[in-house]
């Protein structure tokens, strides 16, 4: 069966993508997954705090205020410790590009919509195909509303959406209170597909030490479910295209996230544990399972199994919840 989909107005030969992460920081991994069959790839994110340092950079070398700017950027990593400072990271997306001729999506990753996103320009410039906003931002002080969170994300998306004509894919965490009215309203300000869900990295407490343990934990398939419940929530409500990241190890789970409305399939942990070889597998396994199965082509798959083209929609709401409850015997 023909795997290929369309996202954010790409043409993909099969619905998987690499995830950002590191994995396409080096082009001999890079090259490995284009082999493995991977349909498009996301860059690792440049981070606002990569940019704003290196705009800051010159006004610290003159060591104005030099202590105040070293205690707020004392918390984040150091120039070195990222992998592809901002002029690398543009040189890494033209490589890919001429190296694989695969869609090639630029990812940022900031919390204000400010200077910082000029370089959403620099992307487009340098041959991205699309770009994936990743708004990491957790709001700690008892002021901050949650109509104010919103507004950042999607005064970032305005922003962005200004400066450059490349398609927009918004990672969204799912922490937001009415996910359909924001995803509605991020449509309405540019974005042309949203990536369910990002990741929030939690740090444990040791409780000898009497710290907070910061760990980088892979995900599992369980992380998936949420996922299913908003894919297939959002699917046909909103005309965006719709991307899953988050706890896709199997084709059993690919299938499952197109069922629910995603167009794209993010893979990032699976190819950390197991090697970029393992697109293949997914692939293969996938396209054996719907051809054993009868579907005839992705758009017959995509979303079948929405809330809106359910047998059975209730199943991800309230009504389902309290049968549930109510049916559970020890
Ligand atoms: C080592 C590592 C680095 C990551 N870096 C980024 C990043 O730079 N930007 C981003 O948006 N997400 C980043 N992510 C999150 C992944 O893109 C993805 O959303 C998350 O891992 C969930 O997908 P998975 O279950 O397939 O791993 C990173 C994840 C890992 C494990």
């Amino acid at each position: 069966m023909d795997l290929s989909t369309s996202y954010l107005g790409l043409k993909l030969a099969n619905p998987l993508l690499v995830g950002s992460s590191p994995l396409v920081d080096e082009m001999d991994t890079v090259q490995r997954l284009a082999e493995a069959g991977i349909g498009g790839i996301v860059m690792h994110s440049i981070f606002e705090e990569q940019i704003t340092r290196e705009q800051l950079g010159t006004i610290m070398d003159m060591e104005l205020h030099a202590e105040s700017f070293a205690e707020a950027l004392s918390y984040f990593p150091h120039p070195e410790e990222y992998r592809l400072g901002p002029e690398k990271y543009l040189e890494q997306i033209r490589k890919v590009k001429e190296t694989t001729g695969l869609p090639v999506i630029g990812s940022l990753n900031g919390v204000t919509p400010a200077g910082w996103l000029d370089y959403a320009k620099q992307v487009e410039q340098a041959g991205a195909d699309a770009l994936e906003l990743n708004v990491y931002y957790l709001p700690t002080q008892v002021w901050e509303t949650g109509d104010e969170v919103e507004k950042r994300t999607l005064d970032i998306v305005k922003t962005v959406r200004a400066a450059v004509k490349l398609p927009l894919a918004v990672k969204l965490s799912p922490f937001f209170s009415s996910i359909p009215n924001l995803a509605q309203r991020l449509e309405t300000a540019g974005a042309g597909a949203l990536v369910i869900f990002n990741r929030f990295f939690q740090p444990d407490i040791d409780i000898e030490a009497l710290e907070p343990k910061v760990h980088l934990e892979l995900s599992t398939s369980d992380e998936l479910l949420l996922r299913l419940r908003w894919l297939a929530i959002l699917h046909g409500q909103i005309k965006c295209d719709l991307a899953v990241t988050g706890g896709v190890h199997t084709a059993h789970d690919a299938i499952k996230a197109l069922m629910a409305g995603a167009s794209a399939v993010q893979l990032v942990s699976v190819l950390l544990a197991k090697g970029p070889e393992q697109v293949k597998v997914i692939r293969d396994v996938m396209r054996t399972w719907f051809e054993e199965h009868e579907y005839e082509s992705m758009e017959q798959v995509i979303g079948s199994m929405s809330l809106q083209r359910s047998p059975n929609s209730q199943t991800f709401t309230r009504a389902n919840y309290q049968r549930l409850l109510a049916g559970w015997r020890p």
